[in-house]
């Protein structure tokens, strides 16, 4: 049984979404992580730091976001845009229980992902979705490629 679902894939959208990428990774707010090297990132939505007791905060507001976000992952709280660099990877964890499990992810260049070590080669546009709670990991990827996350947060740690 395969532990990822294809949802969809962006079509007539997919070159404005690669220029909308480029965009991002020029305005000097795409913030570099302390656990992945040669990938840079961004919160749209809420911002979660992932700490052993995280922190939500007000995260990047941006039209394109939300309308995609509304479209595929409907109540999605917190959107992350992460740039790999030729050569960047991530090694295999599970994702923060701050998140519910189930993630809506838009995969934008070329890419290999392993979900408990199924290996699942990712096009252009595609749109998947998969339990974030089981281990997986990113291959180092040969070419620039963005992936746009879609997560909720658990209720119990939302406050209004
Ligand atoms: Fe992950």
């Amino acid at each position: 049984m395969s532990l990822m679902t294809t949802n969809g894939y962006i079509c007539s959208d997919l070159q404005s979404l690669h220029d909308w990428c480029n965009n991002q990774s020029l305005t000097q707010q795409m913030l570099s992580s302390n656990y992945v090297s040669s990938r840079t990132h961004k919160w749209f939505g809420y911002e979660v730091i992932l700490k052993p007791n995280p922190i939500i905060k007000k995260g990047h507001w941006d039209e394109k976001v939300n309308r995609l976000g509304n479209l595929i992952l409907p109540g999605w709280d917190c959107a992350l845009l992460c740039h790999y660099y030729p050569g960047g990877y991530m090694t295999q964890h599970r994702d923060h229980s701050v998140f519910e499990p189930q993630l809506v992810l838009v995969n934008i260049g070329c890419a290999t992902l392993c979900i408990d070590n199924q290996e699942h080669h990712l096009e252009d546009g595609q749109v998947i979705s998969f339990n974030s709670a089981i281990p997986h990991e990113l291959l180092p990827v040969k070419s620039h490629r963005w992936s746009l996350t879609f997560r909720k947060i658990k209720p119990q740690y939302l406050r209004f």
